[in-house]
This record gives structure tokens, C-alpha cells and sequence, in this order.
């Protein structure tokens, strides 16, 4: 008896939820009757329907999202925790020189330079990484393995690299941005270096060579408005440069040409490094960042190589009128503090600002012989070209940097007096357009 009760109440209860519902139906509409309205609440109802579902799906997408970020941030925090630089011991510091070869027997000639002035085999061991697969000159490093424990990997991947016709004749470009990024993580994830100093098979050192990277690594660890020290001053050449072989500037243009780099700057660069034109590539505002090289007024290398991916021409023009340094600097018994970004800015801009200034045709005419320093503005990419074709220095941009400038200044000596060519004080920072 008692469940034929419960049944009819839930009937009831039912019947009467159905009824209820319908009413509320018709009266949502009530400008509608018949079988039509019904339709359009049933369609308005489907729709309700497929909101909430598009709505439930993008919760979950959200959702998902964040499971995402929070698994992405969970890993950074690992990388960072093994990447984060255990405090180094900067006396200490291995300098590993990685010497880029390939199908060059005369990478011998750079072998016996870095052989006769390496003061400790143990500090700098020297890495050949050879690319080409050429066996004359894998011959030859073979020899200095032999007689000198130097260092022979060779690139696996020799094969060519598929380019479209107009990008074919930039193959050599390509390979060696491939063996440059191979030979890089040799260096710092097979052999677990700190840094590197990195040469080519063509380069010639100077006696201080090994000095000067010793006795800037400190201040290249320490500073991180600093992202290499290079061997290199594109306005190198003898009548460009005093005989001050002591003389250190900073630049915002990357020279290469023998430079050292340490292993975090190689760690954000590796994953993202270019199919060719690396240079170029780390020259860009992208990579830069704002940083700076420490370069010396006197070349630590110099290239005689004019067979090569880039040189010829610019050898025969440019290159060849480089002045190596020859004397020895006990660079690491000097104070080089001098060249952090705050010291030497406040010490750079004071002295640029209290220059006095000439125009071009006073500096070519002799106007004011008697003083050591000049200084000659440029607003313009024009005149900044014409100006430095007329002294001899060298007169193009990349990233709209010009070569060997710090904050616009190009200092640099022209008849024996030194000369900043220098932006005017309300100057704003480089214009990448400027090339
Ligand atoms: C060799 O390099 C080419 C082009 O860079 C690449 O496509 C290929 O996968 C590489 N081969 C090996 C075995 O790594
Ligand atoms: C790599 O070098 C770092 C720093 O010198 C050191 O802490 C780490 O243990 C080394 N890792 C390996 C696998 O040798």
C-alpha cells in the first residue's frame, strides 16, 4: 500500500514538474503560441546548451593552460637551479682556446704561434675542431696531438646543406655557423668548460695573448653589462692606433676575430644559434642586448689567411694593414677595474665631453696640432660616413653600431692625434636603421 503511495506522489510530483515547465516555456515567449514557438525555445534552449559547452571548453582549455605555465615554470626553475654558476674561481679559471679549422694545411702556422706563447698547458688547453673532413689537414693537427697533446674533434656532419639557388653561394656561411654551433657545445657540454677563447685556423697571436684573456676574464665574470672580450680593433690598422699597447676600451660592437665568451652567454645563444651569419646575428639587438666587449687600441691577432668564407677582398683591402702587437703587457698584474661599465663610463663620457671639438676639414688641416685629442661630432649615418671615409676608419654599421663604438664614440688616432668621432650629448642610443 505503502509504495503504491510513494508511486502516485512521485507521478504526481512529476506530472506536475512537466507541467510547470511548459508553462514556464509558453510564458518566456509570450508574444508566441502553437507549435512554432516551441520550436524556437527548443532552438533557443539547444543554444543555451552549445554556450555552455564552448564555455566548459574553454574552462578546460584554460585550465589546461595553466597546468602548462605552472610545468614550464617548474622546469626553468630546475634548469636554473643546475645552471646557475657555481661561484668560480677566477685564478683558477680553465681557458680552453678552441681553434676553428677545416680544409687549411696552414693552420699550422696559428698551431705554432698558440703553442710558443701558451705560459701553461693545463690553464689553456688547446681544442682543434675540425670541419671539411679534409685529410691533409687532419694530418697535420694530428702531429700537434702527437707532439703537444693538443686537442683533435672533428665534425660528424660533413654533409652539404640543402640551399635554394639564390643562398647556394652562402654555403660555406652555412657550414660554418653548423661546425661553430657543434664545436661550441663540445666545449661547454661534453668538456664542461666556463668559458672559451675562440680562434680561427688562419689568425696570428701576440706574445700577450694568453695575458690579456687571463687578466680580463675577471672582469668579464664580474660585469654583466659585458658579454666578450675580443682580441680585436676594427681600426686597427698602424697609422689608427697609438703605441700604447696597454690601451683597453669597451665596445658595443662585437668584434670576433679571437674572442672569449663565458658559458652562460653560450647557453642562451646555443639553443637559438643562426643557420649562417652568426656575427652578424650576435650583433643584433636581439642577441646584444646592450652589451658590450672589451677590445684592445693594439690587435691581439691578426689574419693571414686570404683564402676563406669571407675574407679575400676585404683582405687585400682592410685586413692586411692590421698591426699585431709585439710587445708583452703583464696585463694581469694591471688593475683593470677600470673597465666596468660604471667606472669607465662616468671616466669615458667626461672625457669625450671635455675634447674640444673641430669640424673635419680643421682636424685634416692641422688646426689645433698641439693637442693630444679632438673631437668631431656626427648626428647624421651620412655624416658619420663621410666623415669616416675622409680619415680612413672604417665607415659601415651593423645593427646600426659602427665598428669599435662605445655609446656612438669612435676613438681612434689620425695623424698622431687621437680623435673621438662622437653623436652630440643629446644623443638617444643607435639606430638600427643606420647601415
Ligand atoms: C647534418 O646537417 C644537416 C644540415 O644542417 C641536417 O639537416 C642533418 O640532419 C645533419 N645530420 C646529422 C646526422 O646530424
Ligand atoms: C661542470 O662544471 C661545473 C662548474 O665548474 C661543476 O659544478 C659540475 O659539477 C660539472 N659537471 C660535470 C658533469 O662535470
Amino acid at each position: 500500500m505503502r509504495r503504491k503511495h510513494l508511486v502516485a506522489i512521485v507521478v504526481v510530483i512529476f506530472l506536475t514538474w512537466n507541467l510547470l515547465m511548459y508553462y514556464m516555456l509558453v510564458s518566456k515567449n509570450p508574444g508566441k503560441t502553437g507549435s512554432g514557438s516551441v520550436e524556437d525555445q527548443l532552438r533557443g534552449l539547444q543554444g543555451d546548451i552549445h554556450r555552455q559547452l564552448s564555455q566548459n571548453s574553454e574552462l578546460l582549455q584554460q585550465l589546461r593552460k595553466f597546468r602548462e605555465q605552472k610545468l614550464a615554470e617548474k622546469l626553468d626553475r630546475e634548469i636554473h637551479k643546475t645552471t646557475t654558476p657555481v661561484p668560480l674561481n677566477v685564478d683558477k679559471i680553465i681557458l680552453p682556446i678552441l681553434l676553428i679549422a677545416c680544409d687549411r694545411t696552414t693552420v699550422s702556422r696559428s698551431l705554432d704561434l698558440l703553442l710558443k706563447y701558451r705560459p701553461n698547458k693545463d690553464k689553456f688547453p688547446i681544442i682543434v675542431s675540425q670541419d671539411c673532413g679534409h685529410k691533409p689537414t687532419a694530418d697535420v693537427i694530428q702531429r700537434y696531438v702527437v707532439d703537444h697533446g693538443v686537442q683533435h674533434i672533428k665534425h660528424p656532419n660533413t654533409s652539404d646543406i640543402h640551399l635554394p639557388w639564390p643562398q647556394k653561394k652562402f654555403q660555406g656561411y652555412y657550414k660554418l655557423s653548423r661546425h661553430y654551433k657543434w664545436a661550441l657545445n663540445q666545449v661547454f657540454h661534453t668538456y664542461n668548460h666556463s668559458a672559451v677563447i675562440i680562434v680561427e685556423d688562419d689568425l696570428d697571436i701576440s706574445p700577450d695573448f694568453y695575458e690579456y684573456f687571463s687578466a680580463t676574464f675577471p672582469i668579464l665574470h664580474q660585469d654583466p653589462s659585458l658579454w666578450c672580450v675580443s682580441a680585436w680593433n676594427d681600426n686597427g690598422k698602424v697609422e689608427m692606433v697609438s703605441d700604447d699597447a696597454e690601451l683597453l676600451y669597451r665596445t658595443d660592437f662585437f668584434p670576433g676575430l679571437g674572442w672569449m665568451m663565458e658559458k652562460s652567454t653560450w647557453l642562451e645563444l646555443g639553443p637559438k644559434w643562426p643557420n649562417a651569419f652568426w656575427d652578424d646575428w650576435m650583433r643584433h639587438p636581439d642577441q646584444r642586448k646592450g652589451r658590450a666587449c672589451i677590445r684592445p687600441e693594439i690587435c691581439r691577432t691578426s689574419t693571414f689567411g686570404k683564402k676563406g668564407v669571407s675574407k679575400g677582398l676585404f683582405y687585400e683591402k682592410h685586413l692586411k694593414f692590421i698591426k699585431l702587437n709585439n710587445k708583452f703587457v703583464p696585463f694581469t698584474k694591471k688593475d683593470l677595474t677600470y673597465l666596468m661599465k660604471d667606472k669607465y663610463d662616468a671616466y669615458f663620457t667626461k672625457l669625450v665631453k671635455e675634447t674640444p671639438e673641430v669640424t673635419v676639414a680643421e682636424a685634416m688641416a692641422g688646426h689645433k696640432s698641439n693637442l693630444k685629442a679632438l673631437k668631431i661630432l656626427y648626428s647624421t649615418k651620412e655624416e658619420f660616413k663621410s666623415t669616416a671615409k675622409k680619415l680612413g676608419i672604417m665607415d659601415d654599421f651593423k645593427a646600426g653600431v659602427p665598428r669599435v663604438a662605445y655609446n656612438g664614440v669612435v676613438s681612434f688616432m689620425y695623424r698622431g692625434q687621437r680623435i673621438y668621432l662622437s653623436p652630440p650629448p643629446n644623443w638617444k642610443g643607435y639606430d638600427p636603421k643606420w647601415s
